[in-house]
C-alpha cells in the first residue's frame, strides 16, 4: 500500500471542453486514480479550474457578466460534466479560491526572498485601436521558430515553444486585428529561472523512467536555453490574484495581479488545501501530500497533461517550487499526451468542430466515450477520432464481446437454473486453461496500468473479455445441458464468477458498466485479483444474481451519419 498524488492539468474556465483535452489530462488521470484506489493504495487525485487571465476576462465581457459571476458558473457547469464523465476527483478546486491566493502570494513572496525576483521596468505592447495593453496571448504573429503564422505572444501552439511577444514577426492584435501597436513602459516581475537552471537540470537527468515524450520536451526546452528564460510572473488585468509578497504590499506592483500560469500549477496544491477545509480537516490532513518535512515523503506524484503544458511543468513550477527553497514536494512521473484529432482535421474550440463533453454525454453515457477514448489515447502519437473507428469498436468491443457475453450468460442461466448461481459439476480443463491464460493476461494488464501504458492495457483488458467469449463458444452450455445439465452448471457457474471478474478489473474504463455488472452479481467483494486462485469461487453456488440490463447498444449506420453532421463545425 503506497500513498499516490495525482493531478490533471486544470483545464481553462472559458467554456466547455472537447475530447481532445478530456482524452490529455482528466479521463487518463482518472483511470489510473481509480486503478490506484482498486489495488488498495491511499489516492488523493486534484482537479480544478484555471479561472485567471484573459480569456476568462473576455468571455465573461462576451457573456455580458462579472468575471467572478461567469468563473463561478463555468465552473459548476464543468463540475457537472466532469461528474457525468465520473471523473473521481477528491476535489476540484478553483484556481481563484482564497487558498490559492494566499499560496500564490506565500510562494512570489518565498522567491523574492531568494533573490529569485527581478523588478523589470518593461516596455510593453499596448494597442492604440483596443485602447489596452495587450496581455501576450492576445498578440499574433509569426513564429520565430518554425514559421507558424498563427502564434501566440505566449506559445506557439505548432511547436510547443514559449514565447514572448516581442519575439513574434508581423504582430497583431487578436482582438481587433489592429497592428497599429506601441510599446510602452510598466514595471513588472520576473522569475530568474535561468539561475535554477543547474538545479532543474539535475532533476530532469534524475527521471530515467519518464516517457520519452515528456523528457523530449523539458531537455529540448533546458538545452537551447529557450525553456529558461527568466519569466515575466506579473500582468496588466484586474482579474487574477493581486500581487504581493506573502502577505505584505508590493511597492511600485499596485493594481497588477500575477500571470495566469504562475498561479495555475500552484493551484494543484491550494486544491488539497480546499479539500481539507470542505471536508472539516485540519491542515496536516493536507501538507502530509505535499511537505517532504510533513509526511509527504513516501508520496508518489504522478502528473497528467498534454504535451503543451509539458514546459510549464517540467521547468516553469518546478523552478517556482525549488527557488521557494522549501520542501514542497516535486513531480515523480509525468504522463503526458499528443494530440486527438478530429475526423480528418482539428478539434476546434473557436469552430465548434468536434465533439464537445457536453454534446457527448446528451448523446450517449459516458462508459462510451471513456472506452473509446482510453482504447485509442494519444500516447506514442497523435490519433484520430472517426466515427466510423468509434462505432466500430463499441459495438464490438462493447457491445459484441462484453455485453453479450454477460447477457448471454445471465439470459442462459435464468432460462435454465433460474437467478441463483447453479450447483453441481465440476471445472475441468477447459476452465483451468483459461484460468491459466488469465492469470497472466491480468499480470500484463496489471503491468501495464502501473506504467500508465494506456492502450496496451485496453487492449488487454479486451482481450480478457475475447477469452471469456471464446471459452463460452467453446465450452457450449447450452449443447452440455441437452446431455450433462450438471456440467453446464458449471460452465455457468464459472462464467458467472468471469462476470464478477470482469466487473473489477473493467471499472477503471467503465465504472457505470462495471457497477451494474457487480450489483447484478449481488457481490460486494470488488478485490482485485492478486492471485486467480480463488477469483473463480467468489459466488457461491446458490447465491442469487439479477440478469442486468446492459448499458451497451449498438450504434448504428444512421446515428452514425447524423452525429456526423451535426459535429462538423460551427456549434450553435
Ligand atoms: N489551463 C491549462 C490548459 O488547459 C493547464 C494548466 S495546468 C496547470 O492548458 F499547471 F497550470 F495547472
Ligand atoms: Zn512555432
Amino acid at each position: 500500500m503506497a500513498r499516490i498524488l495525482i493531478t490533471s492539468a486544470i483545464p481553462y474556465i472559458n467554456g466547455i471542453k472537447h475530447l481532445g483535452n478530456l482524452v490529455g489530462s482528466q479521463l487518463p488521470a482518472d483511470l489510473y486514480a481509480r486503478y490506484c484506489r482498486a489495488r488498495g493504495h491511499e489516492v488523493m487525485f486534484l482537479c480544478a479550474t484555471d479561472e485567471h487571465g484573459t480569456p476568462a476576462e473576455l468571455a465573461a465581457a462576451k457573456a455580458g457578466k462579472p468575471v467572478a459571476d461567469y468563473c463561478a458558473e463555468m465552473h459548476e457547469v464543468q463540475a457537472e460534466l466532469a461528474r457525468g464523465f465520473r471523473l473521481s476527483f477528491d476535489h476540484f478546486g478553483r484556481s481563484s479560491s482564497p487558498q490559492n491566493h494566499r499560496l500564490t502570494q506565500y510562494f512570489a513572496g518565498r522567491l523574492a526572498e531568494n533573490g529569485l525576483i527581478e523588478e523589470v521596468s518593461e516596455r510593453q505592447v499596448y494597442s492604440n485601436a483596443d485602447g489596452r495593453f495587450l496581455p501576450d496571448r492576445y498578440i499574433e504573429g509569426t513564429c520565430p521558430n518554425c514559421g507558424y503564422e498563427k502564434a501566440r505572444g505566449d506559445q506557439c501552439e505548432n511547436c510547443t515553444k514559449q514565447l514572448d511577444p516581442t519575439d513574434l514577426i508581423d504582430p497583431r492584435s487578436a482582438i481587433s486585428g489592429s497592428t497599429d501597436l506601441e510599446v510602452r513602459e510598466t514595471k513588472h516581475l520576473y522569475l530568474k529561472q535561468r539561475s535554477l537552471r543547474g538545479d532543474l537540470e539535475a532533476w530532469i537527468d534524475s527521471k530515467t523512467d519518464w516517457p520519452v515524450l515528456t523528457t523530449s520536451i523539458a531537455k529540448k526546452w533546458l538545452n537551447d536555453g529557450d525553456g529558461l528564460q527568466d519569466r515575466g510572473i506579473t500582468r496588466d488585468l484586474s482579474w487574477g490574484i493581486p500581487v504581493k509578497k506573502g502577505e505584505a504590499d508590493w511597492p511600485g506592483m499596485e493594481g497588477k495581479v500575477f500571470y495566469v500560469w504562475f498561479d495555475a500549477p500552484i493551484e494543484y496544491i491550494a486544491a488539497s488545501a480546499e479539500w481539507a477545509e470542505k471536508n472539516g480537516r485540519p491542515e496536516a490532513d493536507w501538507r502530509r501530500w505535499w511537505r517532504l518535512d510533513e509526511g509527504a515523503e513516501d508520496v508518489r506524484y504522478v502528473q497528467f497533461m498534454g504535451k503543451d503544458n509539458v514546459p510549464f511543468h517540467t521547468l516553469s513550477f518546478p523552478a517556482t517550487i525549488m527557488g521557494s527553497r522549501d520542501p514542497w514536494k516535486l513531480v515523480d512521473y509525468i504522463k503526458s499526451f499528443n494530440y486527438l484529432n478530429y475526423d480528418g482535421g482539428q478539434f476546434s474550440t473557436s469552430q465548434g468542430r468536434g465533439v464537445f463533453m457536453d454534446q457527448a454525454l446528451s448523446i450517449l453515457p459516458a462508459d462510451y466515450w471513456r472506452w473509446w477514448l482510453l482504447s485509442h489515447a494519444p500516447e506514442s502519437s497523435d490519433s484520430e477520432f472517426t466515427w466510423e473507428n468509434f462505432q466500430a469498436s463499441v459495438n464490438k468491443d462493447l457491445a459484441d464481446v462484453l455485453g453479450n457475453f454477460v447477457s448471454r450468460v445471465t439470459k442462459f442461466c435464468r432460462s435454465k437454473f433460474g437467478e441463483v448461481v447453479p450447483e453441481g459439476g465440476a471445472y475441468g480443463d477447459r476452465e483451468q486453461e483459461l484460468n491459466d491464460d488469465l492469470y497472466i493476461r491480468i499480470r500484463a494488464y496489471d503491468a501495464h496500468m502501473e506504467a500508465m501504458e494506456i492502450r496496451k492495457a485496453a487492449a488487454e483488458l479486451r482481450a480478457i473479455w475475447v477469452a471469456g467469449n471464446e471459452y463460452l463458444q467453446s465450452a457450449a452450455p447450452w449443447t452440455v445441458y441437452k446431455e450433462d445439465p450438471d456440467q453446464a452448471a458449471a460452465i455457468i457457474r464459472f462464467s458467472l464468477n468471469l462476470i464478477r471478474l470482469y466487473a473489477v478489473l473493467s471499472a477503471p474504463f467503465i465504472p457505470d458498466a462495471a457497477k451494474a455488472m457487480m450489483d447484478a452479481m449481488g457481490c460486494e467483494d470488488d478485490t482485485w485479483p492478486a492471485q486467480m486462485t480463488h477469483a473463480m469461487e467468489r459466488l457461491a453456488p446458490g447465491q442469487a444474481f439479477t440478469t442486468p440490463e446492459m448499458p451497451f447498444r449498438k450504434i448504428s449506420d444512421e446515428e452514425r451519419e447524423e452525429w456526423q453532421a451535426r459535429f462538423a463545425g460551427q456549434r450553435g
